[in-house]
């Protein structure tokens, strides 16, 4: 089943639950450039589409933010480039190779991190994330204005009985299982670099949103 939430104005989640507790996300962010965080994959494009459609018209949608290269977070790019092929994916160099060579007929902008793109109101900023399925350079992306950090699928989170926001504490919620990253070096550098940030908001690709709100 897909549901709609909205996390906070103009910030929306799509969550397909798949049992067992496990689900996949999007996120949907209104500005004058109308961004998309992950396609889903593809058997799920067309309820993840109806969802998407209760907001805006995906003509209207500028930009997808691809973290890596996989298939729930890339898998319908194509069925998204056929409704509409001016969107302009946003991707690290690497995944910007894996869909070239996918033949996936994408306009992408390669995004490093340090980068920041300007979405109208809001800004990305984007983050290294070293990730599957051979810690390859993947990005994350941190909104600044809501403090919001799209963390893909760092932090998967188990269960939504307690509805779309989980309500937890920082040193918790952002400290990276090793199974996540399993080099040491790497998902230290990474864990540093995501505990500086000012974060309120963890936008997880997997489960329900983190609230680091005291
Ligand atoms: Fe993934
Ligand atoms: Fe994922």
């Amino acid at each position: 089943m897909t549901q709609l939430d909205e996390i906070t104005i103009g910030l929306y989640r799509i969550n397909t639950a798949m049992g067992g507790g496990f689900s996949f996300n999007q996120f949907l962010i209104l500005d004058e450039k109308n961004t998309l965080v992950h396609t889903g994959s593809a058997p799920q494009f067309s309820s993840i589409l109806e969802k998407l459609s209760e907001v805006i018209n995906p003509s209207d949608l500028s930009y997808i933010f691809v973290s890596h290269f996989e298939s729930d977070e890339c898998g319908a790019l194509g069925e998204f480039l056929k409704l509409n092929p001016a969107i302009t994916v946003l991707a690290s160099a690497v995944t910007a190779r894996q869909l070239s060579g996918f033949g996936m007929p994408a306009k992408v902008e390669t995004v490093k991190p340090g980068e920041s793109l300007s979405l109208g109101q809001r800004e990305l900023r984007f983050i290294s994330y070293p990730s599957e399925m051979h810690l390859w350079e993947g990005v994350l992306a941190y909104e600044s204005k809501d403090k919001v950090l799209f963390s893909s699928d760092l932090f998967v989170v188990r269960g939504s009985e307690g509805g779309p926001i989980h309500k937890i504490g920082a040193a918790e919620a952002l400290t990276i299982n090793p199974r996540s990253i399993p080099a040491d070096e790497a998902r230290q550098k990474c864990e540093d670099e995501i505990k500086a940030l000012d974060i309120s908001l963890v936008a997880v690709g997997h489960g329900p949103v983190l609230d680091l709100t005291p």
